[in-house]
């Protein structure tokens, strides 16, 4: 199994090494160090709370920030890009623009994409929230965006979240899911074949955080997952996303986590790996606190490294400075493993060090 998924990933997306100039495997950065059946990537800051903050959107006007994009990284996410919100603003109009400017850029850096999300309760444009719509409509508003969102990026896409945090922590199906509410749970199947008819290659995952430790959500995805392999509904892949906050614990169990989705012979993903604290007054991380944090982020490679088939590692930024975390976690931050600066917290030499053992 290990060896034709990293065939099939290969042929997919082609050799992690990128056309460009320079050393690409001697172990520096974060891509070249990893096993070649890994890929390493990063959210692609954009959209979503970069609106309201007071600088450019990071992706198109930050040079350093794409120089470490293309250098560190062999996967890169839309962060906001490819969501409803952004890529379908009007029920009528599509804006592709960010998003066709990320898959380009990935092309030209021999990066693969994680194409992040298509069916999910947050982000959604007022014109879907607010709309009337019989079931019939509503199903084919869904059928048609995926249609049109996956079949335009066919072929250029690794990994699809397909189905975004659609459980609650009692392992319920959300109901604030628009689709799941109005047309019930048999809509995650559909759209999983859909994405599957528009893009044959493109691995189609589940994608949710709270799902580090055993519990009820982790339940309810194992038993959906079962049953959508026993339908043969295209599921090929289970993502933890790993928001990780420093106040809940170290992540010491998500391999074992992992692995029960293994064992359903399904791949397995770190999709959004960032991990918080409580900053002290003065916002300054203490080093104690950094080591810490470097923990937080090996014991999720670790856990990724220790499962067969778990071919993606990807962290939600890699550099303070565009952080969704202290916008939506009042108090907490310094989650990534860069500075501002993008000079290198321990988290970042952790991860290196972890990859460079697993090669
Ligand atoms: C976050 C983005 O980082 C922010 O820019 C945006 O304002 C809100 O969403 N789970 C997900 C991601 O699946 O899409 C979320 O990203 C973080 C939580």
């Amino acid at each position: 199994m290990a060896v034709l998924a990293t065939s099939a990933l290969l042929a997919i997306v082609g050799p992690a090494a990128p056309a460009s100039a320079g050393d690409r495997h001697d172990g520096k950065t974060l891509r070249s160090a990893a096993p070649r059946d890994l890929r390493i990537g990063t959210a692609v800051a954009g959209g979503g709370h970069h609106v309201d903050q007071p600088y450019p959107d990071p992706f198109f006007h930050d040079k350093p920030y794409r120089k470490v994009l293309a250098r560190e990284f062999s996967s890169v996410s839309p962060e906001n890009q490819m969501k409803w919100e952004f890529i379908h603003p009007e029920r009528h109009r599509y804006n592709f623009g960010a998003a066709d400017a990320i898959v380009r850029f990935a092309r030209q850096n021999g990066q693969a994409v994680r194409g992040h999300t298509l069916l999910w309760h947050s982000q959604n444009p007022a014109w879907l929230n607010e709309g009337t719509f019989t079931k019939a409509e509503l199903r084919s508003i869904l059928k048609s965006h995926i249609y049109t969102v996956v079949g335009r990026y066919r072929g250029q896409i690794h990994q699809w979240d397909v189905a975004n945090e659609i459980f609650n922590e009692n392992g319920e199906y959300r109901q604030e899911n628009i689709f799941i509410r109005e047309l019930g749970p048999g809509i995650v199947a559909d759209a999983f074949r859909w994405a599957h008819q528009a893009d044959p290659k493109a691995q189609l995952f589940l994608n949710d955080y709270g799902v580090d430790w055993p519990g009820a959500k982790v339940d309810a995805y194992e038993a959906l997952a079962k049953e959508l392999l026993a339908a043969r509904v295209p599921l090929h892949g289970f993502a933890s996303q790993a928001h990780l906050s420093m106040r809940y614990g170290a992540p010491d169990q998500l391999a074992s986590v992992l692995q029960r989705f293994d064992d359903l012979g399904l791949y397995t993903a770190i999709t959004e790996l960032d991990v918080r604290m409580d900053l002290p007054e003065g916002g300054v991380p203490t080093a104690e606190q950094l080591q810490t944090q470097a923990r937080y982020y090996r014991t999720v490679l670790d856990a990724c490294l220790a499962v067969d088939d778990c071919n993606s590692f990807t962290i939600w930024g890699f550099t303070d400075k565009y952080s969704w975390v202290p916008v939506f976690f009042p108090s907490e931050g310094a989650a990534t493993v860069m500075w501002d600066d993008f000079s290198r917290k321990p988290a970042y030499y952790a991860l290196l060090e972890g990859l460079r053992q697993a090669r």
